[in-house]
């Protein structure tokens, strides 16, 4: 395996030379615990190809627009601000509340579903999903010793990735039963409409909008419906509530730029309504906060990627069958990018006038044909939570708790804050 930490060199290797750089190899516990085809994240070739241009445009559809994807976000906002207010300033450690929140979010858009946040159920469900995730990072032993799925030591995997599947394969088998081609209400549903349409001739590379209704995916078949929404599930949750987790720590830590966030919401939402993804134009310290945190403390490698033949990267040969991780967290850190790197300064992002710039530099979702699809709705959610939580309350560490580390510590692909607490203050 190589890692790739040269700004040049990763985009010379994930853009220019995409077409070689851009397969992933499925080994270790994914390929004894998960079946390849239908997946996102492990496919390869066409079928991976047509499936992300699939998900791309059902996900833009379904909630990536502003209006819909905010009343969502919005819903569990208010949710979540029920549970907070009954908490009357006690602390809590918030990790929980916020997972349910995204997990919910991202049920909604993929399953249609919500629970409530004590609701057996989902406790379950959420558990499960983070031990499949922890798990199938590089550094996981598990991973790099994939014979040991079979004993006794990997149970509590092997029960995760049992639980999830029955779950999703359940709810593509409902969803089936009451299907209606007029009225689609989540991504199983999409799929569902796909297999229906059964394999026919599909579209060259189009982003068209009005071109939805003709698209065709001919490789999809039944197991991508199911398949398909379990990588949402694992890949789309524990890390979009990992940068919610990060962003409320440097708000607690830096009580200064706090401030000035809520002066900023109060002048622009007022006392009187919570703020909407429609203000976001009109607040862009917190837009420049959150994609300060996504450079700080998110992102530190891609998946890793494979190689599919030789090749150079300037005089460096590359053979035909190597691992490439890129290193996103020494893109994030670029001193040539970056004016002091190691310093979380969100008004990096802010030009003199108070507009956004730069906030494309950050590479936290990873760069060419294998970067995030979730970039937008992950984005959306945090400002929106973000924006919300700033307006209603002051964040403060409880008196007495010692201050976490903000450097936290590396877990597989994510790098986790600390445990901490928080104080929800009502202002
Ligand atoms: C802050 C939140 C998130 C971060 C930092 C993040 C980051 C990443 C990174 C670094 C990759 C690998 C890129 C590569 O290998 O080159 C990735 C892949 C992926 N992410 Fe995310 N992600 C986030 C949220 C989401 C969400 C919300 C979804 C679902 C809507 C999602 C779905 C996926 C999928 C399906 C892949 C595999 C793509 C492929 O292999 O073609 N992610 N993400």
């Amino acid at each position: 395996m190589i890692v790739i930490s040269d700004g040049d060199l990763l985009r010379e290797a994930l853009i220019k030379q995409a077409n070689i750089f851009s397969d992933r190899k499925v080994n270790g516990l994914i390929s004894v615990s998960f079946p390849v085809e239908g997946s996102i994240a492990w496919q390869n070739g066409d079928p991976w190809k047509e499936h992300r241009r699939f998900m791309n445009r059902t996900l833009r559809t379904l909630g990536m627009g502003r209006s819909l994807m905010g009343k969502r976000i919005n819903d569990e906002c208010l949710n979540m601000c029920d549970y907070v207010d009954k908490l009357e300033g006690n602390p809590i450690n918030p990790d929980q509340m916020m997972t349910t929140m995204t997990c919910n979010i991202m049920n909604a858009v993929a399953l249609g579903k919500r629970y409530d946040f004590n609701d057996p159920r989902f406790v379950k469900l959420r558990r499960d999903c983070k031990e499949i995730l922890d798990n199938l990072s590089n550094t996981s032993i598990y991973n790099m010793l994939p014979f040991l799925y079979h004993t006794r030591l990997c149970k509590r995997y092997r029960e995760a990735v049992e639980n999830v599947t029955i779950y999703v394969k359940n709810e593509v088998i409902e969803h089936d039963k009451s299907f209606n081609n007029n009225s689609l209400r989540d991504v199983i549903d999409y799929y569902l409409r796909e297999v229906k349409r059964g394999s026919r001739v599909t579209d060259e590379e189009d982003d068209d909008d009005e071109k939805d209704n003709e698209h065709t995916c001919s490789f999809i078949n039944d197991q991508f419906c199911w398949r398909g929404v379990l990588d949402l599930l694992i890949a789309g949750v524990d890390t979009t509530s990992n940068h919610t987790m990060w962003t409320m720590l440097h708000m607690a830590y830096y009580p200064e730029i706090q401030e000035k966030a809520q002066a900023q919401i109060d002048q622009v939402v007022g006392r009187d309504r919570l703020p909407t993804l429609d203000d976001q134009p009109r607040l862009p310290l917190v837009t420049a906060i959150a994609r300060e945190v996504l450079r700080t403390s998110i992102g530190t490698t891609t998946v890793p990627h494979h190689t599919t033949q030789d090749t150079y990267l300037k005089e460096f040969f590359i053979p035909k069958g190597t691992q490439v991780l890129g290193n996103l967290w020494s893109l994030n850190h670029d001193p040539e990018v970056f004016e002091d790197p190691y310093v979380f300064r969100p008004s990096r992002f802010l030009a003199e006038d108070g507009s956004l710039q730069g906030l494309s530099d950050v590479k936290s979702f990873g760069i060419g044909p294998r970067k995030c699809p979730g970039e937008p709705m992950a984005q959306q959610e945090c400002f929106l939570i973000m924006a919300i939580l700033l307006h209603r309350y002051n964040l403060v560490f409880p008196e007495g708790d010692p201050i976490p580390d903000i450097r936290g510590r590396v877990k597989g692909m994510m790098l986790l804050p600390d445990k901490y607490r928080l104080r929800f203050i009502r202002r």
